[in-house]
């Protein structure tokens, strides 16, 4: 069995990839096609003509319809077949799997699951999206040679920054401090306080703050795979209330994690910062560091992939901090069984229909 959820609003690409040509995409070890309708609104269809099996994305768009370029089928924007050349009769089976789409945070969003539970409202809110005290980078992308479950065990893990991201957002102030978990049926959580500190390198960098700092580290996994990461500092000994942190040094960084095969995976990234929000020069300083920052745990992560791959061991020991990692594999596990369940339960269903 694989270690994909369906059923979830997956980031299939940021909204200015996404124009009136075929665009083709693996998302969770399917070929998807990606174009705009003439009004603009965002199309995802599987990208496979149920004839030949071609891929509709060596074809051409014709309007809102897809003309396949081997032998001319089309299909509509919703993947049914509109034109069979030289024939008047339509086969039932030319049709072509059409998946639900959204476009928010400038990405457009596409559920991979079953289509009836396909909640639009369901889409994470970003806190400070398009507020102007705010400054936003977005648009930002990488490509990791790994499994998804390795990034999203990373991206819970705030004690790693003190050892693989020195240059950037850690320090080895956080070496002995533990860190704290908790959990939700949305959500894991793991988060620790490194108090009366030296600022790491990329809040000293921007220079708002002087002197030693508190710094929390909230780290956020919203279930299947989206991290959303909650970072910042203030002086030392001030109350952290939420007001004090918005007024302190602050980021909300959000990774959208789409799985592209088992042992590969989309990053796309944004970051929103309350610190020089309409400095040109802050926003270049942050996606460099973030870039950096981002593709440190890449490499470190490809070798842990093919590792993996080599012995077919995940981890030889477990220690104190792998705790937010186990519990989210534990949730993808659920999710994933109860996925499997209701797929069970509709085959069921479909078998007695037949035999009636
Ligand atoms: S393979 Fe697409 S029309 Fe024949
Ligand atoms: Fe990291």
């Amino acid at each position: 069995m694989g270690t994909f959820v369906n059923n979830a609003w997956y980031v299939a690409a940021w909204g200015n990839e996404v124009r009136r040509e075929l665009l083709p995409r693996t998302l969770l070890g399917q070929q998807i096609l990606l174009y705009r309708k003439e009004n603009g609104e965002a199309v995802a269809l599987v990208d496979r003509c149920p004839h030949k099996l071609a891929p509709l994305s060596l074809g051409e768009l014709k309007g809102d319809s897809v003309q396949c370029g081997y032998h001319g089928l089309t299909f509509d924007c919703s993947g049914t077949c509109i034109r069979v050349p030289g024939q008047r009769n339509i086969p039932t089976e030319a049709q072509v799997r059409a998946f639900p789409v959204m476009e928010k945070y400038n990405a457009i969003w596409v559920w991979m699951g079953d289509p009836e539970q396909a909640d639009t409202t369901a889409i994470i809110d970003v806190p400070h999206y398009g507020d102007p005290g705010w400054g936003l980078v977005d648009g930002q992308y990488l490509h990791f040679k790994s499994n998804y479950l390795n990034i999203t065990d990373n991206l819970v893990d705030p004690a790693h920054t003190s050892y693989v991201h020195k240059n950037t957002i850690g320090n080895a102030a956080g070496e002995e401090v533990g860190v704290k978990v908790e959990q939700s049926d949305s959500h894991v959580l793991a988060y620790r306080w490194i108090n009366d500190a030296p600022q790491v390198p990329l809040v000293e960098r921007m220079g708002k703050l002087a002197g030693n700092v508190d710094r929390w580290q909230y780290y956020y996994l919203h279930l299947p795979s989206i991290s959303y990461v909650d970072f910042g500092c203030i002086p030392v000994g001030t109350e952290p209330t939420e007001a004090n942190k918005d007024r302190g040094f602050r980021s909300f960084s959000f990774n959208f994690l789409t799985p592209e095969t088992e042992s590969t995976t989309h990053y796309f990234w944004l970051h929103l910062r309350n610190y020089h929000p309409d400095d040109p020069q802050a926003s270049d300083d942050v996606a460099r560091l973030m870039n950096q920052t981002f593709e440190e745990d890449a490499t470190l992560l490809e070798f842990i992939q093919r590792e993996q791959e080599r012995t077919g061991v995940r981890e030889y020991a477990r220690i104190a901090i792998d705790n937010a990692p186990l519990r989210i594999r534990r949730q993808i596990e659920r999710l994933q069984s109860k996925e499997q369940s209701a797929e069970a339960a509709a085959m069921d269903c479909e078998a007695e229909t037949a035999i009636r």
